[in-house]
């Protein structure tokens, strides 16, 4: 049996790189002197990286959760895809065949219809780390990325990029476990055939709800891409169970290389947690009903319009 593990329990709120063909845009690392710490430096169209103060990913601190009761539950699109798994150097970066009919993402807190294009694995040298969302400063193996651009206001993904309400984010936590999800165990028999930068291979016909988390609840906020150029264009959704995978899957990603034969091994590659400046974190989990304490946004007092002329 699998266990149950919930990131954020109701009632316990604890408070406890060298390829051959480098360009502009592949020059970053998340290491030395082009890491996360520079990447605002090394190009100007970047400057958000070190600028910006709406950045992803954060540290998901329960004593700051609000409960509020307008989120809905998010929902995704069923229908099978086929997807093409490549090694970007940076990423493990599976994308959509976009011939297909498209997976759409609504509700939870999203204003527009969004349309799943790609998923990237971020994950550790070792099991402490890997992780770019943490919960209570604790980072997990590994982390699954799914996103997806506003297909109402905008045609593609790299159009949605720096545009408003551009993309949406949602994030699975990924946790060390004795059997993997299924779908993460397509994505890892296949590590073989990616061991290169640009290597590919694809899966035919396969269900995202299959690599989801069986939960309907989430903690949500407004941030950023986590790689250049990081547009705070990003609604996030960080889903409260994780997937599980197991050691001999996390060991096959570990080597797999971030360029040619020779190169470094593509592994923690995480941006690390940046700073909140006072956004809200908000979460479908009501915390009140189970005898918790989350401060909620479930309304004690009414307010009223007044009518003119008053009378
Ligand atoms: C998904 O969105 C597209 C538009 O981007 C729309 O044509 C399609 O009908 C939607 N699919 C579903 C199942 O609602
Ligand atoms: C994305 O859409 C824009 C605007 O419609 C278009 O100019 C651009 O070529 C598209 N990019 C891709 C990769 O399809």
């Amino acid at each position: 049996m699998r266990p149950v593990t919930l990131l954020l329990y109701v009632v316990s709120i604890s408070r406890d790189t060298q390829s051959v063909t480098w360009n502009w845009e592949q020059w970053w690392t998340y290491a030395g002197i082009s890491g996360p710490d520079f990447w605002g430096l090394i190009n100007p169209d970047w400057s958000l990286c070190s600028r910006g103060r709406r950045q992803s990913p954060i540290d998901i601190d329960p004593a700051r959760l609000l409960y509020d009761p307008n989120l809905r539950h998010l929902h995704i699109d069923k229908h099978k895809v086929s997807c093409t798994v490549e090694n970007t150097g940076h990423s493990v970066v599976v994308s959509l065949d976009s011939s297909k009919p498209p997976l759409n993402v609504t509700g939870g807190p999203l204003s527009y219809r969004y349309q799943l294009t790609e998923i990237h694995l971020h994950y550790g040298a070792s099991d402490q780390l890997g992780s770019e969302h943490t919960v209570s400063g604790r980072a997990f193996p590994a982390e699954l990325q799914l996103l997806g651009f506003n297909s109402q206001l905008y045609s593609n993904f790299s159009q949605a990029l720096d545009k408003a309400y551009g993309i949406v984010g949602i994030s699975v936590l990924v946790q060390l476990g004795e059997n993997s999800s299924p779908w993460l165990s397509l994505l890892t028999e296949g590590v073989e055939n990616i061991k290169f930068v640009g290597d590919s291979f694809t899966i035919p016909q396969v269900s995202l709800h299959e690599l989801l988390p069986h939960t309907p609840y989430y903690v949500t906020y407004d941030g950023s891409t986590t790689m250049p150029a990081c547009h705070e264009t990003v609604t996030w959704l960080v889903l409260n169970k994780p997937v599980y995978i197991t050691k001999p899957q996390l060991v096959g990603l570990r080597h797999l290389k971030q360029g040619l034969p020779g190169a470094a091994p593509l592994a923690n590659n995480f941006r690390p947690a940046q700073k909140l400046h006072h956004r809200p974190l908000r979460t479908n989990i009501d915390f009140s009903n189970a005898g918790g304490s989350c401060p909620s946004m479930q309304r004690g007092l009414y307010y009223k319009a007044n009518t003119w002329p008053l009378s």
